[in-house]
């Protein structure tokens, strides 16, 4: 029996620890030695590994990051595919790799699989834009630090008369806005997935002005295109991907030209990758690591742990990680009864 590898990859998020905790805990259970391959793929291209027992895991279920590090490097793109990991993977008698990440990690761990690597992956990302599972690890938590947020902005925005824009993260979609802006009463959402009308979203705002309430809080997902009608973005991250982010600076400005009132620009940014897992990410962090354990010591490969319903279930990688999984418009019309 060979060892078991498992690894990080792509932005960091709460609940990273306990899903590496859930993995390690349960094959070790059963004796099988597994390696712990640091600053994702990039451990096993030349990077570094460390054998992980019982011991290593102990204290981390509720700590935020990853104990193991992460990184965007990918082997496709910095390496030789499949090749750059060969020596690393025979050395270390690796058999299947653990990949617990988002949708880049995961397709490049549905690459290797292709390729031959026997691949399970877990799916983690705040934005909560991977397909075939209920929900993603971590975004969870994104959106309680965002309700907190909000809360807390209000009750400066009511102080000072203001429209608060507030900037959370998703990439491409919408799902931590829609969430966090239900939760945290927000009056107007704007996501990727439905077109903006500002001038209507302006009126909007003035209307509840003149009837008594002096504040608006606004969110904007960072992928949503600004009144330029352009996505706000400055570069390319390591796996090609779009460097989203400062949308609220043009929907603040052109809020408050078309208002007159006062508007102000807030990016939440990292806030809401660090810090603690709420009690929902700890266990489910814990589930996705027993059971991705449990599907790496039997037959099947090219798979991803899913939640499904209150079932963690096993789905094709592939097809998981062949499109983002945009914003379902239902959940959106429903938080659209309570906006301005
Ligand atoms: O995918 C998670 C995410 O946090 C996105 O919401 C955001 O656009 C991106 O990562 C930022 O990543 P980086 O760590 O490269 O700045």
């Amino acid at each position: 029996m060979g060892a078991i590898g498992v690894l990080t990859a792509g932005g960091d998020c709460p609940g990273l620890n306990a899903a590496i905790r859930g993995v390690v805990t349960r094959l070790t259970a059963e004796g099988r030695t597994v390696i712990g391959i640091e600053e994702g793929w990039q451990g096993l291209m030349g990077g570094t590994t460390r054998p992980l027992t019982r011991e290593d895991v102990r204290g981390v279920l509720g700590r935020g990051g990853t104990i193991l590090g992460t990184s965007r490097r990918d082997p496709y793109v910095h390496g030789n595919g499949f090749e750059s990991l060969r020596e690393a993977l025979e050395r270390l008698d690796i058999e299947t790799v653990i990949v617990i990440g988002g949708d880049g990690s995961l397709r490049t761990g549905a690459k290797l699989h292709a390729d031959g690597l026997q691949v399970v992956g877990v799916p983690k990302t705040i934005d909560n834009d991977i397909a075939h599972t209920d929900v993603s690890l971590g975004f969870h938590t994104a959106v309680q630090i965002v309700v907190d947020a909000i809360d807390r902005l209000t009750t400066t925005a009511e102080s000072h008369n203001r429209v608060m824009v507030v900037e959370v993260m998703g990439r491409t979609a919408g799902w931590i806005a829609v969430a966090g802006g239900m939760a945290g009463g927000a009056e107007a959402i704007l996501v990727p997935e439905v077109e903006v009308d500002f001038g209507d979203l302006a009126r909007r705002i003035k209307m509840r002005h003149t009837e008594g309430h002096d504040y608006s809080l606004v969110v904007v997902a960072e992928g949503t295109p600004g009144p330029s009608g352009q996505v706000v973005s400055s570069g390319i991250d390591q796996f090609g991907f779009s460097r989203i982010g400062g949308v609220c600076h043009n929907v603040a400005s052109e809020l408050e030209r078309l208002t007159g009132f006062e508007a102000r620009p807030v990016i939440l940014g990292y806030l809401q990758r660090g810090g603690s897992p709420t009690a929902y990410d700890r266990i489910l962090g814990t589930r996705f690591g027993v059971r991705a354990a449990e599907v790496a010591m039997g037959d099947e490969s090219g798979v991803m742990v899913a939640l499904r319903g209150d079932v963690i279930e096993t789905v094709d990688l592939a097809a998981a990680t062949a499109e983002p999984r945009n914003l379902d418009l239902e959940r959106f019309d429903e938080a659209a009864w309570f906006f301005a």
